[in-house]
């Protein structure tokens, strides 16, 4: 029997429990239909369709594996409501310009890792950065998806040495370990850009090095102190998330990197600045001739400020868009705005959207906000190497079923 799209529809609204994943998909197309000026007899039209899709699904392969594909409009305004959504993110005043890209058709971590070098191209524009977001195939029901282990598409390598220390970024050392394990080999600076290790569902993961010229990076100088290159810090062009999970009127893509341009803090006063980062405002503190020995001549402030104006200026210098974060915390607010004249909250976390330093000298710290938790989002999924494989006889694990399920090289 062949149901007309209302008693589809019809059907739908009066179920009583309908599937998570319908009801997730009505609550979207719901809000793309009113976002988007379309017709209520379209969404019903659209809405009958993928009922049906999910119905033929079921018949198709058995038990849980229902589901619907996007359509592309689909797929971009969700990318950007995700954005929108993002209650950690101080740069949503720009979520309707973000590249979507979609790459839902590729199937081996060759072509993957091609498009992630292609996204590298596109985003980093030579400096002149556009956020971009490349999605890749979802979330079969029941198995596991593509996942990229990097928590971003760039970072550098961090070698724990015999004695405790670090070289590099303290906060990769582990995954620089499982890649050494996997067979990668670093030269052991500061500065070694990770390979990229992706897994395919049910595959075990794979390395790739990526070209150098894809990564573009900004030595690090000062305006005023000329000894400030000597350190020998750069930093890369591109922030690209790359192990978040975008959700879609109840689809899951679990690869799914976006990437943006730096706000100045997030390297100078976290990734340089931070004691379990790259530590620097000791050394910064040192070679302005600062009273290190006392809390109250205040050197941990003075080196912050001084490594952030030498990021702000290396960064233009080199021609790379960056945003400092009282011109940031201003167009948050205007996002703000923005929203409520469009009858729209902003979602967001308070502790994460005011930046790490001179809080107070902005408007964002005095302004109160909902953390609360709208869909389409990005979502943390569970660090693939610590997954529990031991309940799912499907995936195979890692590095031979022989080997420990934890970490697999300790
Ligand atoms: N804070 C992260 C880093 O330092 C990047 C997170 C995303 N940032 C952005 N501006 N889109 O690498």
């Amino acid at each position: 029997m062949k149901l007309s799209n209302n008693q589809i529809c019809k059907q739908i609204a009066e179920a009583e429990s309908l599937p998570t994943l319908l009801l997730e998909a009505i609550d979207y197309l719901r809000l793309l239909y009113q976002e988007q000026s379309l017709s209520e007899l379209q969404l019903q039209k659209r809405l009958a369709e993928i009922y049906r899709e999910y119905g033929r699904a079921a018949l198709q392969i058995p038990q849980g594996s229902h589901t619907y594909w996007q359509t592309e409009e689909e797929l971009i305004y969700g990318a950007k409501v995700a954005w929108r959504n993002s209650t950690r993110c101080i740069g949503r005043i720009f979520w309707e310009t973000l590249n979507v890209r979609d790459l839902r058709h590729l199937t081996t971590a060759e072509e993957i890792f091609d498009a992630i070098v292609d996204h590298l191209y596109q985003a980093t524009n030579g400096g002149n950065i556009r956020s971009t977001i490349s999605i890749f195939a979802p979330v079969a029901p029941g198995q596991p998806g593509i996942h990229i282990w990097n928590s971003q598409l760039i970072r550098y390598a961090g070698y724990r040495q015999p004695h405790g220390s670090i070289v590099g970024d303290p906060e990769q050392a582990e995954f620089t370990e499982l890649c050494q394990h996997l067979g990668w080999k670093g030269q052991g600076t500061p500065f070694d850009v990770l390979p990229l290790v992706i897994q395919m569902p049910g595959e075990k993961p794979q390395w790739f090095e990526l070209p150098k010229e894809a990564v573009m990076e900004v030595p690090i100088a000062h305006p005023d102190y000329e000894w400030f290159a000597e350190l020998g810090l750069k930093w890369h062009a591109l922030p690209a998330v790359s192990n978040w999970r975008l959700e879609i009127g109840g689809i899951s893509y679990s690869c799914a990197p976006f990437s943006g341009w730096y706000m100045s803090t997030e390297i100078a006063a976290r990734n340089f600045g931070d004691e379990q980062r790259y530590n620097l405002l000791p050394v910064v503190a040192q070679r302005m001739g600062l009273n290190t020995r006392s809390k109250l001549s205040l050197w941990k402030d003075q080196a912050l400020i001084e490594l952030n104006r030498a990021i702000l200026y290396s960064f233009i210098a080199c021609g790379v868009k960056i945003v400092d974060h009282h011109t940031a915390s201003a167009q948050f607010m205007q996002h703000w705005q923005r929203e409520a004249d469009a009858g729209r909250i902003v979602p967001a976390d308070w502790g994460r959207i005011v930046p790490p330093m001179s809080a107070s000298t902005m408007q964002v710290f005095h302004q109160e906000m909902q953390d609360v938790c709208l869909k389409p989002n990005f979502f943390q999924q569970p660090v693939p190497w610590k997954r529990e494989s031991s309940n799912r006889p499907s995936i195979p694990s890692v590095f031979g079923d022989s080997q420990p399920k934890q970490c697999p090289f300790r």
